[in-house]
This record gives structure tokens, sequence and C-alpha cells, in this order.
């Protein structure tokens, strides 16, 4: 983790808000209104991107010991995990080799998978052991037999995989050194306090939530308050974005005090203040932190498109830096995560919801995005290019000597 680099994010976020200033993209954005409801588009969508690029599929303590498992559906691709015996985590096609039939189901801790339809038994790595009544089968291969692999990364206390076997796109190139600094949160060492799953709008229409402030004090006027900062500046690693407020000033941990920045050395500068604000991983995760529970907290949205245009989904994961120990930090702590639900499924979403029926009428032709909303103007970039990117495009793009080349 570069400690230098976000010491300069913070410091370049506390002269600007010294002086009541804002970095602006350089224009006013306009995106075709029917990027949000063309259909032919949202299939591109979710091939293209979904099932194409790293995505983050889990937080590392939604499986922190040997065993524990995870299944899960993205975008018709059946994907589990496992935290393998050597502490290594597996990412897997989650289709029996035999006829197809997922080999398990949720979440939970398990050495081996028993296939519920014929008895073919797995190993969490993936080993195929056990072909059932294999005299009347016939012999097979059964190293050619073991469950497909899909690329798989973790690092900074995230996991991310690829659900395509023959991705040549290495998943750390793909972050640009992102996750490198998303090692400030200390994600490695903490836990799942909670988790839940919310419906939401179409899945850029609900990803633009997390990429702007200027919303905040209108539409979140009831939960964060009328008076909460509309301001955002924009750190960006290829398609990856931290959005911070320019502010001389940050919360305290677990108390309203403001500490005043400019009062402090480099290496006085709290975590706190290094991490504040939103860090968005493209196409689908947004972490932000909170405070609940009597310790840092973080609350991770994973967005993934749903079944339709119209549709998505997010599941919501609190983490904690430490599982809260009396009864009232628990209390405190499910305050927070739902308080935190209220936000999203009754304010963000809501709104998501009734914009993107309107623009179902097909009758405005593009949105805005103004100076002030950089975020979404990147966003939007990112989205078409890699949607429309052939798989050549794709490595070139994220090879190491472009990366260089953009620092
Ligand atoms: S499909 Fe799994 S054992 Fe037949
Ligand atoms: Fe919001």
């Amino acid at each position: 983790m570069s400690r230098e680099e976000l010491v300069a994010m913070t410091r370049s976020l506390v002269e600007h808000g010294a002086a009541d200033t804002m970095e602006y993209a350089d224009e006013i954005v306009r995106v075709p209104a029917a990027t949000y409801t063309d259909t032919d588009l949202f299939e591109r969508e979710r091939r293209n991107i979904f099932r194409r690029l790293p995505l983050m599929v889990a937080p590392s303590c939604e499986l922190p010991e040997p065993g524990d498992y995870k299944a899960m559906d993205i975008c018709g691709v059946p994907l589990l995990l496992t935290r393998q015996r050597d502490g290594s985590v597996g990412a897997f096609l989650n289709m029996c080799t035999h006829r197809g039939n997922p080999v398990v189901n949720g979440t939970g801790n398990a050495s081996r998978f028993t296939c519920g339809y014929h008895g073919w038994t797995f190993k969490n790595n993936g080993d195929l052991v056990g072909v059932a009544s294999p005299r009347d089968f016939g012999a097979v291969d059964k190293a050619a037999l073991c469950l497909k692999r899909f690329p798989v990364y973790e690092n900074a206390g995230l996991i991310w995989s690829t659900l395509d076997q023959d991705s040549k796109l290495s998943i750390a190139e793909y972050l640009c050194g992102y996750d490198e600094l998303l090692k400030a949160f200390g994600f490695d060492g903490w836990t799942l306090f909670s988790q839940r799953t919310l419906p939401g709008p179409n899945w850029k229409t609900a990803y633009d939530g997390y990429l702007d402030f200027y919303h905040l004090p209108v539409l979140h006027k009831d939960t964060f308050g009328a008076d909460f900062f509309n301001r955002a500046n924009y750190f960006f690693w290829g398609p990856h974005q931290r959005l911070s407020s320019p502010s001389k000033f940050v919360q305290k941990t677990g108390s309203d005090e403001q500490i005043d920045l400019t009062q402090m050395s480099d290496e006085e500068l709290p975590a706190d203040a290094l991490t504040q604000g939103v860090w968005t991983i493209f196409p689908h995760i947004s972490i932000a932190s909170f405070y609940g529970g009597g310790q840092r907290g973080a609350l991770i949205s994973q967005l993934f498109p749903g079944e339709t245009v119209g549709e998505s989904y997010t599941t919501q994961y609190y983490v904690m830096e430490n599982q809260p120990e009396t009864e009232e930090q628990v209390k405190s702590a499910h305050e927070q995560f739902d308080f935190l639900e209220v936000v999203v499924r009754d304010e963000d979403y809501a709104t998501g919801k009734r914009q993107h029926e309107a623009l179902q009428s097909g009758q405005m032709k593009e949105v805005l995005f103004g100076k002030n909303e950089r975020g979404g103007q990147v966003f939007h970039e990112w989205a078409a290019k890699l949607t429309h990117a052939s798989d050549e495009e794709l490595l070139e793009i994220f090879s190491g000597k472009q990366r260089e080349a953009a620092e």
C-alpha cells in the first residue's frame, strides 16, 4: 500500500476544502437515455462486462475458514467459491461434470460436495473424487472431470473472480494498483457482521447513485440531512474511482468531533482521513466507512444486473474491524446497517425505479452529467468502452504498458 499516495489525496482534498473549491470535469456530458433501457445493450453488458471482467465476488471475511463456501449465480453463471485447506480461495463453475447440476447451493462449510442428482463427489479444491456406482457407469478419467476453474485473485481482504474460464486478462492488471490502496481499510483482518440483498433498478441507474455526492443533501435530506456536503473530487485508477468530499475536516471515529487536518502532520493523519469517501471498484462495487457498534465498519455494496434491463440486485455486506461484543454494541451495529438499508432501498433505489420507468417512455433522448458529476461521466465512458471492446482490445487496455503510460 502506498501511504504516500493516500496522503497526497488527503492533502489535495484538504487544500480544496480550505479554499472552498472542487475539481471540475471539463464539460457537461450527455449520455443517451437508451443507455439505460436498450435491451440489446443490456445483454451485451451482461456478456462483455459481467461475464468477461474481474468481479469482486466476496469480502474475504465471508469465507474466513478452510471449508467455507459460497454458491452464487451471476448473470446466469453458477459460481462456487471455496476456502481451500491451504487457505487460498478456489473459484469454480458450480456445475457437476457429469450432467451439469450445481454441486451445492447457498453457503456453509464442507471439505467435499456430493452432487444431489447422481451422487458424484468433488473435493473443495475441485477434484473429482467419487463417481457413484463406477462399475455400472463405466471408466472415466477423473482428473479430466474436475470442477472447471475460473481465475481468482484475493488481495486487500477482497476476492475477485472472472467468469470466463479462458480469460487471459490478469485480475491484478485490471485493478491498476487500486487494490493496493484498498489495503488501507485493513479488511484482511475484519469480520462480516451482517449481509442482505436488495432489489434495485437498472444496474447503471443504481450505480450512478454511488458515484455522485450531488444528490446527497436533496434525495437524502431526511436521512443524512439537508446540510450534507454535495461536492466530491475524483481519483482514478483505470475505471476504478474514489470520490471524496473536499474538506479540511474529518469526523473523529465514533464521535461528532471534527478534526482539523490542516493541523496534522502527514504521519499523524488517521486511517479514517485516508480512506474517507466512497471507493468504487468497476463495474459494480462501492465501499464506504461507517461507525456503529463501537468501532470502525464499512458498507460494501455489490451490484449485479438482474434478469431484465430494469432490474438489479445489490448485496450489502456490513463488515467490521471486530465483532461487536456487548448487547448494546450489537444493537448499535444493527441500527447502523438498517439505516443504510433504508437510505438505499427507500431513497436511492426507489428513485432509480421511478427514473427508469420514466426513461422507458423513450420521450427523453439524453441525460446530463454536470462538471461536478465527473464520476458518472467517467463510469459511462468506461462502461461503453469495455462493453464494445473486442477481447484483444480489452487485453490491450489493461496491459502493464498502457498502465505505465497513463501514470
Ligand atoms: S449431475 Fe451430478 S452426479 Fe449426475
Ligand atoms: Fe444516494
